[in-house]
């Protein structure tokens, strides 16, 4: 029978040391907050331990705003939340879980984690959990060795079966000397905090109930030290922030090249974690990619792109330093380079947008082009229409925006203008400089510009001589 696990996480605390008003648990870090990336590592554990898991959330600080992320993150039948009033310690923390859900005390261990510490992956907690199986103890804390302890709570071991951990605070001079120092991660069986949780104090340096002192030297309790220091980085401060967010970074990056993407000078690439990349993508230096976008096999983003939510398809080149929000790109289509295409933007297959090309709210069929230096917005354009430099929809009046419709295989000359709304028809030719405010039926040609006048030997009158 697989074994009943409580996975309870600490995420009460205000994270003062940030100094931005958001509650630590959901700072975000590369498109997901803090804490989804702490749930991903414990999901993996529990999937490949096969166990029975309850997930405990100790909420305080801006807990409504807490609780509703959990909530749309994990199966609601297995979230119990504990409102942690007072901050009175981490002790205090797991002492609030319980005394709420008395029912945890049932299940046969119990694994606490902080919500601030993204970086610890699943094969951390299973080596945790298996060496609390293998060597019978009652509790196994996570530490390591650092050349910089000053923070942490210092390992101590003189005399007995067990050890202590002693915070910063409350340390010697012999004891703040210590290297080995506690992570913060810890497996129980549940019998052992029930035994023990009732009888902490406050007796220290910082008047806190520390969860630490459930660990005593003639306890059957042990450490397990791991080697890999950066994996139990916590974001206490933007520096750690920052940190954290390099090594998810990597972590990004090295995933999908190791599933076929193929990312040219990966350190300055940003891929969020929610960014969908096909195997035989091609990303070059300095690309960005946010939010819910993805990208089909053969597509080429070059130097500098920026790709917000947005949905590439097959086999499309999308040139250097382009910006894409919110829009949808089929297959076979060239962008760029220095294209904008904003919201709403639909662009079919073996489209070709040149540079300077702006776009929003449209929908251009298949084999469109707009070369270059044009504003297409609120407009759907038909199949294998050819937009010339310098066309401008006017949209907007004003106070309403209005849309433009231009038909298939019609022809836009250079530097025109629609003054929306206005429909041109299918196979229909409008010639260059034209301002075009009334509709234009289907295999019609229209001109809305000045006659040119030519007067010959005239130039000499205008053209200044320099004195
Ligand atoms: C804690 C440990 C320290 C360890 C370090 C590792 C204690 C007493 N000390 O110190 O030994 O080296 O982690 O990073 O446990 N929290 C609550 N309620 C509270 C207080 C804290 O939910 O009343 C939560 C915080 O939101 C946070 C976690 O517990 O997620 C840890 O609290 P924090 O204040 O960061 O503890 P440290 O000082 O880092
Ligand atoms: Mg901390």
């Amino acid at each position: 029978m697989s074994d009943s696990v409580n996975i309870v996480f600490l995420a009460a605390g205000k994270g003062t040391r940030l100094k931005v008003d958001i509650a630590k648990p959901l700072i975000e870090l590369l498109g997901a907050p803090l804490v989804d990336y702490v749930i991903d590592g414990i999901e993996e554990f529990e999937e490949k331990e096969n166990l029975q898991t309850k997930y405990g959330f100790v909420v305080g600080y801006k807990k409504d705003e807490v609780e509703s992320f959990v909530r749309q993150r994990l199966p609601q039948d297995k979230i119990e939340f504990a409102h942690q009033v007072e901050q009175l310690g981490t002790g205090h923390a797991l002492k609030t879980y319980f005394d709420s859900n008395p029912s945890g005390y049932e299940q046969e261990y119990t694994l606490v984690v902080c919500a601030d510490t993204p970086l610890i992956r699943e094969d951390v907690y299973e080596k945790l959990y298996s060496d609390l199986k293998k060597s019978k103890a009652d509790a196994v804390c996570a530490s390591f060795h650092t050349d910089n302890p000053f923070g942490y709570g210092r390992i101590v071991k003189n005399s007995g079966l067990g050890f202590k951990i002693v915070e910063e605070k409350d340390a010697t001079e012999v004891e703040r000397k210590i290297t080995e120092v506690n992570s913060g991660l810890y497996i129980f069986k549940t019998s052992h905090i029930k035994e023990h949780i009732n009888n902490l104090n406050d007796n220290n340096k910082s008047g806190e109930f520390y969860l630490t002192d459930l660990f005593k030297e003639d306890q059957n309790v042990k450490t397990y030290c791991f080697d890999s220091e950066s994996d139990f980085l916590g974001v206490n401060n933007l520096v750690q922030l920052e940190q954290a967010e390099r090594i998810i970074k990597n972590r990004i990056n090295e995933s999908h090249m190791l599933a076929g993407v193929r990312i040219k000078n990966s350190e300055t690439v940003l891929i969020e974690k929610t960014a969908k990349i096909d195997a035989g993508v091609v990303i070059h230096p300095n690309v960005s990619i946010f939010g819910n976008s993805s990208l089909e096999t053969g597509t080429i983003l070059e130097n500098g792109v920026i790709l917000k939510d947005s949905k590439i398809g097959s086999h499309n080149l999308i040139k250097a330093n382009s910006y894409l929000e919110g829009c949808i790109v089929g297959d076979n289509t060239a962008l760029g380079p220095m294209a904008r295409l904003r919201e709403g933007s639909v662009i079919g297959d073996k489209c070709k947008l040149g540079n300077f090309v702006e776009t929003k709210k449209v929908h251009l069929e298949k084999g469109v082009k707009v070369s270059h230096l044009s504003y297409v917005g609120d407009a759907e354009v038909g199949e294998n229409t050819n937009i010339g430099c310098g066309f401008i929809t006017c949209n907007y009046d004003g106070a309403n925006k209005h849309k433009t419709i231009i038909g298939k295989n019609s022809f836009i000359g250079s530097d025109c203008q629609m003054i929306a709304p206005i429909s041109i028809g299918n196979e229909s030719y409008i010639g260059s400089g034209s301002t075009i405010n009334q509709d234009v039926p289907d295999g019609a040609f229209a001109i809305a510009r000045q006659r040119q006048v030519t007067k010959e030997d005239m130039a000499k009158k205008f053209i200044k001589k320099k004195s």
